[in-house]
């Protein structure tokens, strides 16, 4: 146990260095007919490194989380727990818009969650294009479900955000988190950048619960279905930042060939991004391996991107259970 734990934070030391560079040369390299929107790079596992660097605490924090997770995979093998209860969690969403465009609408919020519910409880429509050899590992319904708590809205100047969590604290300009341990607080906002990329949004994982700033952004354009940006309008950024707000990294590991710590999701070298042709064969350590590019944890276009793993579930049911990091999202 203590081996695996110094193992875990020696890897996440090692990719942090690693994703920087990788994530660099992709931002740089990117001559592409929509540039800011075909790809780019998730600023989420970045700035977890970045505090987690400075933060001994939160260093804690994060070993605590993932002792935890390993526990209730124990635990959940054993049978000493049952996942047959749905953990509905609750979700208020702060929007702060300049434009009335931005000022998402109450249908396509709700339209929103519904992506949410569909894709949580594999009930989303594009379900069975899950290719056969992937069928065995889809996680199925993850028994998470989510149901809008309240909306708050704010007229801003502020045209532009970037990830400094500003959007997050009124004093900054935004609007400050509803009671974050006991919900799930989503910001949407008109447009984000970082490094001079336009993002479509990012997380904080479940070793921020309960801090201020702990929730998920997303930007306008890409949140919901109605009225958003092509190829990012089915709602599935919410879906994969939710992911990561549950504990699920990036499908490749955030490095070349890296971990995600999910045994059931084949190690491919790198995100993917676009719609790519089913199989795609890449090779890490000598192997070769059709890798899972639906998955919602890679950086596929909306309509590519459908699936979630059983390891996925195990690790987002540990941290909602009553053991967990986010034991306190319950709608009572
Ligand atoms: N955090 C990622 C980003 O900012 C989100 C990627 C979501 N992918 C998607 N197809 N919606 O790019
Ligand atoms: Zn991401
Ligand atoms: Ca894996």
């Amino acid at each position: 146990m203590k081996k695996l734990l110094i193992g875990i934070l020696a890897l996440g030391f090692l990719s942090s260095c690693n994703s920087d560079n990788i994530t660099n040369q992709q931002e740089l390299e990117t001559p592409s007919a929509t540039p800011d929107v075909a790809k780019r790079g998730c600023a989420s596992e970045e700035i977890r490194q970045e505090a987690l660097k400075n933060n001994p605490e939160l260093r804690q924090k994060f070993a605590a989380l993932e002792t935890n997770t390993e526990k209730f995979a124990n635990d959940l093998k054993l049978g000493k727990v049952l996942a047959d209860g749905t953990v509905e969690i609750p979700v208020v969403v702060n929007v702060l818009y300049n434009t009335t465009a931005e000022n998402v609408s109450d249908a396509r919020i709700a339209e929103q969650i519904a992506v949410l519910n569909a894709d949580f409880t594999a009930t989303n429509s594009d379900i069975n294009n899950i290719p056969t050899e992937f069928q065995a590992v889809s996680a199925g319904d993850t028994k998470v479900k989510f149901r809008l708590a309240n909306t708050i809205r704010k007229k801003t100047n502020t045209k532009s955000w970037k990830t400094n969590d500003a959007m997050k604290k009124a004093s900054t300009g935004g609007l400050d988190a509803t009671n974050p341990t006991n919900y799930l607080n989503m910001w949407v906002v008109g447009k984000m950048t970082s490094q001079g990329q336009t993002i479509l949004g990012y997380a904080t994982f479940p070793e921020s619960a309960g801090l201020w700033n702990d929730g998920v952004v997303i930007a306008a354009p890409f949140f919901g279905k109605t009225g958003a940006s092509s190829p990012f309008n089915l709602g599935r950024t919410a879906t994969h930042e939710v992911g990561h707000y549950l504990n699920l990294r990036h499908i490749w590991g955030d490095a070349n060939c890296g971990n995600d710590l999910v045994a059931d999701t084949p190690t491919q070298t790198t995100a993917n991004y676009g719609k790519p042709t089913y199989p795609l064969l890449n090779t890490c350590s000598g192997v070769q391996r059709s890798v899972m590019f639906m998955n919602y944890m890679d950086y596929v276009d909306d309509a590519a991107m459908f699936m979630f793993s059983g390891g996925q579930k195990t690790r987002m049911q540990s941290v909602v259970a009553s053991s967990g990091a986010r034991s306190g999202l319950r709608v009572y």
